[in-house]
C-alpha cells in the first residue's frame, strides 16, 4: 500500500487517494462471495470513482430503508444533502450483487478514516441490506468485515491508518439498529449527543447518537 501524508481532511485530493488505499485494504478483508439465498459477489468502489448510476441505486436503498428518519431530521430535501455526503472524499463502498443480476445491490456499507472525539477511527457512514435480503446475517457479516478491517489497519496500517476502532451515527429512533450496535459492543462516544432528563422527569432523546467500538484486544 502507498502511504501519503498524514490525514488532512481539508485536502480533497489527498482524501480521495486515502480512499483508494483503504479500498485496497478492504479487498483483503471482505470476502469475494457472501452466501445468502444466492452467492452474492463483492464489488468495491470509492467516492472518487463512483458512477452516477451506482450512486442513484445506493441512494434508492437508503431512501427505501430510512427515508422516514431522514425526512424527520433534514426535511423533504434530505436526499440533496445525502447525495453530497455520499460523494465525500475518502469514502469507500463495499457492495454485493447477485450473480444473475449484477445491477441489483443486495447490501452495502460505506466508510472512511476520520477522527471521532479526537481519535482516529474507521467511520461507518452507511450499512444497508435490501429488504428482501434482510435477516440472513448479511448485515452482521458486513459489520464483522468492518471490525476486522479496523483491527488489521491498527496492527499493520502504519502511522496513518491506525484506527483505535470503528464509529458510526445512528438515529435514536432506529431502535433495531441501535440495539444491534449495542450488542456488537458499541457504546456512546464521549462526543455523542446524549439523552436529557427534563424537569418533568421525562427523558428527551437527541435525534441521533454517535457510537464507538474499540478494536478487540489481540490476546483476549
Ligand atoms: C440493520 C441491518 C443492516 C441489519 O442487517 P440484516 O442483514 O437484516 O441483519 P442480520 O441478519 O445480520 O442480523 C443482525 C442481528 O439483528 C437481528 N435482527 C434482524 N432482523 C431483526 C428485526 N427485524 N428485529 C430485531 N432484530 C433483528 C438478528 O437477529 C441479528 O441478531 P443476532 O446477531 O443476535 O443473530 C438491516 O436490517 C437494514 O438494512 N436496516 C435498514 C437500514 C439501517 O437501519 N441501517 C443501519 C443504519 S445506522
Amino acid at each position: 500500500m502507498d502511504y501519503y501524508d498524514d490525514l488532512d481532511e481539508s485536502d480533497t485530493e489527498l482524501q480521495y487517494r486515502h480512499g483508494i488505499s483503504l479500498a485496497e485494504e478492504a479487498l483483503r478483508v471482505f470476502p469475494e462471495i457472501l452466501a445468502a439465498s444466492v452467492s452474492l459477489q463483492r464489488q468495491i468502489t470509492t467516492a472518487a470513482e463512483i458512477s452516477p448510476e451506482l450512486l442513484k441505486k445506493i441512494a434508492l436503498i437508503i431512501d427505501t430503508n430510512l427515508a422516514a428518519f431522514y425526512v424527520a431530521r433534514d426535511g423533504p430535501r434530505w436526499m440533496d444533502l445525502k447525495l453530497v455526503e455520499m460523494k465525500e472524499a475518502g469514502l469507500v463502498y463495499v457492495y454485493y450483487t447477485p450473480p444473475t443480476d449484477p445491477d441489483q445491490i443486495a447490501c452495502f456499507l460505506s466508510f472512511l478514516i476520520t477522527y471521532e472525539s479526537g481519535v482516529k477511527v474507521l467511520y461507518l457512514y452507511e450499512v444497508h441490506v435490501l429488504q428482501q435480503f434482510q435477516g440472513k446475517r448479511l448485515g452482521a457479516r458486513l459489520l464483522a468485515g468492518l471490525h476486522q478491517l479496523a483491527t488489521d489497519l491498527q496492527q499493520n496500517g502504519g502511522a496513518l491508518y491506525n484506527p483505535v476502532g470503528t464509529a458510526l451515527t445512528v438515529f435514536s429512533d432506529n431502535t433495531k439498529a441501535f440495539a444491534w450496535y449495542k450488542k456488537e459492543k458499541y457504546i456512546l462516544s464521549p462526543g455523542s449527543p446524549q439523552d436529557k432528563r427534563l424537569r418533568s422527569g421525562k427523558l428527551r432523546k437527541p435525534e441521533y447518537y454517535i457510537m464507538v467500538r474499540l478494536n478487540q484486544a489481540r490476546f483476549t
